[in-house]
């Protein structure tokens, strides 16, 4: 029983930009200098972060994507003209983490240097994690758990599970293809949790999450510091980041992309030119904040393969004081969208609205792409203005976070999801064509503002998981959507429809 028909209205989904989640009572008293940084030892062992409801209140960002960001939570506690000095500020130790080969070209290098209380290496062997995770696919070449179908799919709304679950254990896989193994593919997954993770960090060996929250605020606390996201922004945890999802508002749900081959850019923008789509100034970094607390034990678990491994520790990961470089997680509004479309006849590609994309070695061909459906005016003359009819090279699943699909009258709800499998067709549905012939669009009219989609769509062909083609919610009536569309040809009649 992964998905439910019932939804609620979905949460508040106010942008927070605060201030540091760092005492500032605690800096005004921190002494500068190399003396001072002894007595500062001293304090910090003392120093523990209060976990509380107004936790998340303060939080600050840095703005824009793939810069060289910097961030200390404590004064001076970044070197300065180099990134490994034989002895850190505050005798901490440094540490650099690479999300590319070290000899990738500039504009594809990713690495950043932490600077933390102890180093990650500081813990027990990795053991096998028990309770095995039965719901996570991530070699789809080889998989017995995956099957393929043309069809299209459609689920209704995943269900808010009863039992205590956390985001990890309530991961679960829905398609995919390729395979970590071989730095190609993808996977999707949902996810729904009533629970924070207490006193573990996951992370992730395989790829990079790309988070979409659906319903309830994730606050995610990483290595470089935490990160709210309200339904409407995505949250984008790269490869090996060592992270903690907690749920401030309670239940949470939403959607997940994992992708092996590399990182998430920004598309390009052609003859659109230098502005539109989403701007690199509303991508949120996090700002450095760090955990000092002693554990009896703190756990990590970590997806290797596929499979959960999880290792002792007496600290927390999240004990990184200052990190410096391009390698950070972040978060997007995708509220702060700015689309583009056409303004006189026709219908744009869909590929108009990418917000994100993994390009592939093809010139112009994705892995995945993040695209999302915002509100937005439709102006176009003598034109059928929803989507069109049609069949993909590429595969289309999509997800709908609030109100309702311009294509859709009927079926998709929010939580919901749906998969358009290579070169499988697809469409607006009998009741969304029907209306739009009798309402007739020479009028401008407007997308609601309480209505956002998205969609990820790949060149990879993604096998479906046995238990998403098994759901009872799965809906078996998702094609007569279609079936219902009558002709209206007539052969007398060569000037369109009367
Ligand atoms: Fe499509």
């Amino acid at each position: 029983m992964l998905f439910d028909n019932d939804h609620d209205d979905d949460e508040d989904a106010t942008f927070v930009i605060q201030r540091s989640t760092v005492s500032n009572a605690f800096l005004k008293h921190v002494p500068t200098g190399r003396a001072a940084q002894a007595s500062l030892l001293v304090v910090m062992t003392t120093f523990t972060y209060a976990e509380s409801d107004e936790d998340y209140k303060g939080l600050r960002y840095q703005s824009g994507f793939g810069n060289h960001f910097s961030s200390e939570a404590l004064p001076g506690s970044l070197p300065v003209g180099q990134n490994n000095p034989l002895v850190c500020p505050y005798g901490l130790y440094a540490e650099q983490i690479s999300g590319s080969a070290f000899t990738a070209p500039r504009d594809n290098n990713f690495r950043s240097w932490l600077y933390r209380i102890k180093p990650s290496v500081t813990h027990e062997p990795f053991t096998p994690r028990f309770p095995k995770h039965e719901f996570l696919v991530n070699d789809f070449t080889a998989s017995e758990k995956v099957d393929t179908t043309p069809t299209q799919l459609r689920w209704k709304p995943m269900k808010i599970p009863e039992s205590p679950t956390d985001f990890l254990e309530g991961l679960f896989t829905i398609c995919g293809a390729g395979s970590p193994f071989l730095r190609h593919g993808y996977a999707i997954h949902l996810y729904a949790a009533n629970k924070s993770m207490e006193n573990y960090a996951f992370a992730n060996a395989d790829g990079d999450f790309l988070i979409v929250p659906q319903e309830g605020r994730l606050l995610v606390k990483t290595e470089f510091g935490k990160l709210l996201a309200s339904p409407g922004e995505i949250i984008v945890l790269q490869q090996g980041f060592r992270f903690s999802v907690c749920l401030p508002d309670g239940p949470s749900r939403g959607y997940v992309a994992e992708v092996y081959d590399g990182h998430f850019r920004l598309p390009e923008l052609g003859p659109i030119g230098a502005n539109g789509l989403a701007a690199p100034r509303d991508f949120m970094v996090p700002t450095a904040w760090f955990d000092n607390t002693q554990y009896s034990e703190f756990k990590v678990v970590q997806k290797f393969g596929g499979e959960l491994f999880e290792a002792r520790q007496t600290f927390s990961p999240f004990n990184v004081v200052a990190w410096d470089g391009n390698y950070a997680p972040y978060k997007y509004d995708m509220k702060k969208f700015c689309p583009f479309n056409t303004v006189l006849f026709d219908h744009a590609d869909p590929s108009i609205n990418t917000v994100l994309t993994l390009p592939s070695e093809r010139p112009g061909v994705a892995v995945l792409d993040l695209v999302v459906f915002p509100p937005r005016w439709l102006t176009a003359e003598h034109t059928f203005r929803p989507p069109y009819f049609h069949r993909n090279c590429m595969s289309e699943f999509m997800g709908l976070i609030y109100g309702s699909y311009e294509g859709k009258a009927e079926g998709f709800l929010p939580g919901g999801s749906s998969l358009h499998n290579c070169m499988t067709p697809h469409g607006v549905d009998t009741i969304t064509y029907e209306n739009t012939i009798a309402r007739g669009c020479e009028t401008p009219t407007k997308i609601s503002e309480e209505t956002l989609a998205f969609m990820f769509e790949s060149s990879l062909i993604p096998k479906v998981t046995k238990w998403a083609l098994a759901s009872p919610h799965l809906d078996k009536d998702y094609y007569k959507g279609w079936v219902g569309l009558q002709s209206h040809f007539a052969i007398e009649n060569a000037n369109g429809r009367t």
